[in-house]
């Protein structure tokens, strides 16, 4: 990565400086029966030993589990802080920097691809091209996982952990994505919305999108 737009190296910064910190908080990822059975449907419809790359991987705990469940996985991530943590703490997985929006794979290589709350720090208007370079990574009827926070208005993190930096954490309906997936050449198969879990701290209510490669973009 040589030149990065503003939002990639806002969100690379914010994610070195708390990248510890996030890996003791989120230790036990995935924590709710609800995400867990999400990514165990999303692993079925892979199937055992497709490969699939966690993007956005973060410290690798849905990397991890999604291997538990016998698929080939690796990881990439913006944030070499993040990185650190990963490989750490996953020694037999493959982490990898970069953006997502820019994978280093070929065109149709993929069994499947999950961005577990990464497609979070990416502009809406950005959407269109990251979702294209989901679909070519994909091979033809190959699975894309998508998880993020509901709602219209952004939430601003700032000094988390007393450190100082800064981002926004976008929130989005589900209908919206489910819409610019759509002419990115996704069929959608499964929208799953769940409520606020209080005891992790959740404000929103959570939303998992599964769509398969279905045929060319529009
Ligand atoms: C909220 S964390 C989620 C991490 C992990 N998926 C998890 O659930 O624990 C968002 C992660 O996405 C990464 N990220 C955001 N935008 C990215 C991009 N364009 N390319 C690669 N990674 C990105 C960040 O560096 C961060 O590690």
């Amino acid at each position: 990565m040589t030149q990065q737009a503003d939002f990639l190296s806002a969100t690379r910064t914010f994610y070195d400086a708390i990248a510890d910190d996030y890996a003791v908080r989120y230790h036990d990822e995935p924590a709710r029966p609800m995400d867990r059975g999400v990514l165990f449907a999303f692993a079925e419809l892979v199937g055992v030993g497709g490969h699939v790359v966690d993007v956005g991987c973060g410290p690798g705990r849905v990397t991890r589990y999604l291997g538990s469940l016998g698929l080939a996985v690796s990881g990439v991530d913006l944030s070499e802080g993040m990185l650190g943590v990963a490989r750490r703490e996953n020694p037999g997985i493959r982490f990898e920097l970069g953006s997502m929006l820019e994978l280093g794979y070929g065109d149709g290589t993929l069994d499947g691809v999950v961005s577990w709350y990464s497609s979070i720090h990416t502009p809406t208007h950005e959407l269109p091209a990251l979702f294209a370079e989901f679909h070519r990574v994909l091979k033809p009827g190959g699975h894309l996982l998508l998880a993020f926070q509901v709602g219209d208005e952004p939430r601003h993190y700032d000094r988390p952990w007393g450190h100082p930096v800064a981002l926004d954490f976008l929130r989005r309906r589900p209908e919206a994505m489910a819409e610019l997936l759509v002419p990115a050449g996704f069929d959608v198969r499964s929208r799953t919305e769940r409520e606020p879990e209080a005891s992790f701290e959740e404000k929103v209510p959570q939303a998992y999108l599964i769509a398969a490669k279905s045929r060319a973009a529009i």
